[in-house]
């Protein structure tokens, strides 16, 4: 699937990751038309590119905007628009289904309506659930996540797999693992660096401790992931893990931004966690993605996960 030259819908386009796969894609001479509601994005992060005469951006509720001028001429989806809060599935189980599902739904019937032929999906490693194989490769089953995040993603995996084979589609799929860096607003890192601003002598840290241990990706691996998979892709629907190839624990992050911030003697207080140590319900103990599949395609991660969180801290803390 090539991914120059053409005109490429990105959703969700002022969120983190898609904001970065945005500017990659005008970088490779392609015409971006990005769609956002600003529900959890935000437009200074689409700043270099609003004045970009090959950028266009719409804002809108993919749930109930008319798709059609979103849609108009344009070849290839980029669904990466989503509700990715794991935590929230255990208080509302509704936003998944409807952000996720409904919304990748409509997408999907607007597509195959206008004739886009290629679709980009970014899933994630919660699809796996608690996988007795580690790293994880793309053919493990069966597929039991413990989320309802999860859950809805993997609903979407499958949606699109079914549309490309019903109406002559094709698409590949990412199963990423946690992805870091600039223009992230939502995660360990920050919840850790907001809270020993307020504290500086001591750590409150969901979990028991070392608490989880998973695998961590820097967005610019994650992004050049994403092309190189689109680019090499073989398959009418081909699935594609992207991670580094190592893990780390909750811990071992900690660490990490009580040094970039230049504490010393943090108290690590462990609440414990629920249901055997993990941070929260729907929380997955152990994830490692088996990478070998992109590897073989050409992609190589530049960081590992201790080397992309360290360099995520600093990008936050300046
Ligand atoms: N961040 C990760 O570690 C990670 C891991 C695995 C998969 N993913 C997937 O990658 C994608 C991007 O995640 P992210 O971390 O960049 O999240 P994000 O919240 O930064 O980005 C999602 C964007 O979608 C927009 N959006 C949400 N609902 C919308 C709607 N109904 N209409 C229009 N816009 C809407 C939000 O405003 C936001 O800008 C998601 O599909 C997520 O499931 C992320």
């Amino acid at each position: 699937m090539k991914l120059t030259e053409r005109k490429i819908l990105v959703t969700g386009c002022a969120g983190f990751i898609a904001s970065h796969l945005a500017e990659e894609l005008l970088a490779r001479n392609n015409r971006v038309i990005g769609v956002d509601d600003l529900s959890a994005g935000k437009r200074e992060f689409m700043s270099t590119m609003l004045g970009n005469e090959n950028f266009e951006f719409i804002e809108g509720d993919l749930l109930n905007m008319d798709l059609a001028p979103a849609l108009k001429d344009v070849e290839v989806v980029c669904h990466l628009a989503a509700n990715p809060d794991v935590r929230l599935g255990a208080k509302n189980t509704r936003i998944h289904f409807e952000q996720n599902i409904a919304v990748t739904y409509r997408l999907l019937e607007a597509s195959k309506d206008h004739g886009v032929k290629d679709i980009l999906f970014p899933s994630t490693s919660t699809i796996y659930g608690e996988t007795e194989v580690i790293p994880t490769p793309e053919d493990y089953g069966p597929l039991v996540p413990i989320s309802v995040y999860g859950a809805s993603k993997l609903a979407c995996e499958a949606l699109i797999a079914s549309y490309c084979h019903t109406f002559d589609q094709n698409a590949v799929i990412y199963r990423f693992a946690n992805v870091v860096g600039t223009r992230s607003t939502h995660n360990v890192l920050h919840d850790f660096i907001r809270k020993l601003r307020e504290d500086p002598q001591s750590l409150e840290i969901l979990g028991a401790e070392p608490g989880t241990t998973k695998s961590y990706v820097h967005v610019k691996d994650c992004v050049s992931g994403m092309v190189a998979g689109a680019e090499g892709a073989r398959e009418q629907v081909e699935i594609f893990n992207i991670g580094s190839r190592d893990w780390m624990t909750v811990k071992d992050i900690a660490d990490i931004v009580v040094e970039e911030m230049g504490l010393p003697n943090v108290e690590y207080r462990w609440t414990g966690g629920v249901k055997g140590g993990r941070g929260w319900v729907g929380d997955v103990k152990k994830m490692l993605l088996a990478v070998d599949k992109l590897e073989s395609r050409g992609w190589q991660p530049r960081l590992s996960s201790k080397e992309a969180i360290r360099r995520a801290v600093q990008e936050i803390l300046a």
